[in-house]
């Protein structure tokens, strides 16, 4: 296969190493394979993958569970594209037909379909430059979670300034930027997860803290303006009594709701009910565009959002940060470093 253009004569090289599983499946699955590299298509450009974040989706398109997810693009009987990894930092080296907002040589963050590898192509509308002030390891694990943190608490939840947001699943991918936007955006932040992840809660901004194993903090003791319910899967008729009267819930997700739909009917249920409410009980599914990247890059410029890089893996050692993610013992975001 070849490369449309390259930096230099011979800098791109024919094959590259890729992080794949060819079924779907357990993690045992995974590994490294040697793969020709990819070519841009139109509107596409070639990225030399400097890091690549490992977010929970991981799982979810390594294991192709829920299976309803399969219908939405991934693959029915197993996945379409065999390369892992979305996330995705690094350095533009050649560039397809139409494309006129990167040059070879940029520094680009976003997402690509397959960012676990030396090389992968992304679509040039789901990238933005990579801001100077941050590494290529903590811009790689920014934009997956961030930008759904980012609609969960702007274009959904129109969180206000002042207000009061509960942040369950605050130690995690999505959670760790709900928290920093929220606070940035002038908001009073509760963050939920367990007790030993308190320190990152804190550090990165929560005014509070609340350990869900030894706190029931859906009593209805204390209510918020927003919730944002990313982790624990918890009923609604517990989140609606932690919820101010005319406040707004934002369902983000949450593990294990099964195999065939993860659990979707809660969040239907939610939607059903909202217009019978003075509560507002609502959900979404994250979309990728340049314009929320952006969005998400000016506050990582700004230094109002750094991403909490947690563990770095190599290649060889993404089946068992998947493992690790999965069993709950990733602090923070997870990243692959390639170069
Ligand atoms: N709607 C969308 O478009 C969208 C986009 C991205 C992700 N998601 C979904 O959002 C969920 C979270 O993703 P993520 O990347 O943030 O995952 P993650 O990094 O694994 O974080 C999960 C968070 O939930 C907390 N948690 C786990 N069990 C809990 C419980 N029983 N009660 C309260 N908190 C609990 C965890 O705390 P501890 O680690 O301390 O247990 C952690 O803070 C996943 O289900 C993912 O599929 C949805």
């Amino acid at each position: 296969m070849t490369v449309k253009k390259e930096t230099k004569p011979g800098t791109v090289p024919q094959t590259m190493n890729a992080v794949v599983r060819r079924e779907y499946g357990p993690v045992d699955n995974v590994h490294i394979e040697t793969i020709d590299t990819p070519a841009p298509g139109p509107g596409q450009v070639l990225i030399e993958v400097h890091a690549a974040g490992i977010d929970r989706g991981q799982w979810h398109v390594m294991a192709g569970r829920p299976f309803l997810m399969r219908l939405a693009g991934f693959g029915i009987t197993r996945p379409k594209n065999p390369v892992l990894g979305l996330d995705v930092s690094g350095r533009v080296v050649a560039v397809g037909d139409g494309v006129d907002r990167f040059s070879e040589g940029d520094e680009v963050f976003g997402v690509a379909n397959g960012s676990f590898a030396n090389y992968t192509i992304a679509d040039a509308t789901k990238l933005a430059a990579k801001p100077e002030a941050i590494s290529h390891e903590q811009a790689a694990v920014a934009t997956v979670s961030g930008i759904t943190a980012l609609q969960a608490i702007t274009d959904v939840g129109k969180l206000r300034t002042g207000q009061s947001v509960l942040v369950i699943g605050a130690s995690g991918g999505v959670g760790s930027y709900v928290v920093q936007l929220a606070k940035a955006l002038g908001a009073r932040v509760t963050g939920v997860a367990s007790g030993a992840k308190g320190d990152l809660v804190r550090s990165i901004g929560a005014d509070d803290f609340i350990d869900y194993t030894s706190t029931d903090y859906l009593n209805g003791s204390k209510t918020f303006d927003m919730i944002t319910d990313i982790g624990g899967r918890n009923p609604l008729r517990k989140l609606r009594r932690a919820l101010a009267e005319k406040g707004t819930l934002v369902i983000v997700g949450g593990e294990g709701g099964g195999r065939w739909t993860g659990g979707i009917g809660r969040q239907i249920r939610a939607l059903m009910l909202s217009p019978f409410l003075s509560q507002r009980l609502t959900m979404f599914i994250s979309s990728e565009s340049r314009e929320l990247i952006e969005r998400l890059s000016e506050f990582l410029e700004s230094g109002q959002v750094v991403p909490a890089v947690g563990r770095t893996y190599s290649f060889d050692q993404v089946p068992q940060a998947i493992a690790d993610l999965d069993a709950g013992r990733a602090l923070g975001k997870s990243v692959l470093t390639v170069r």
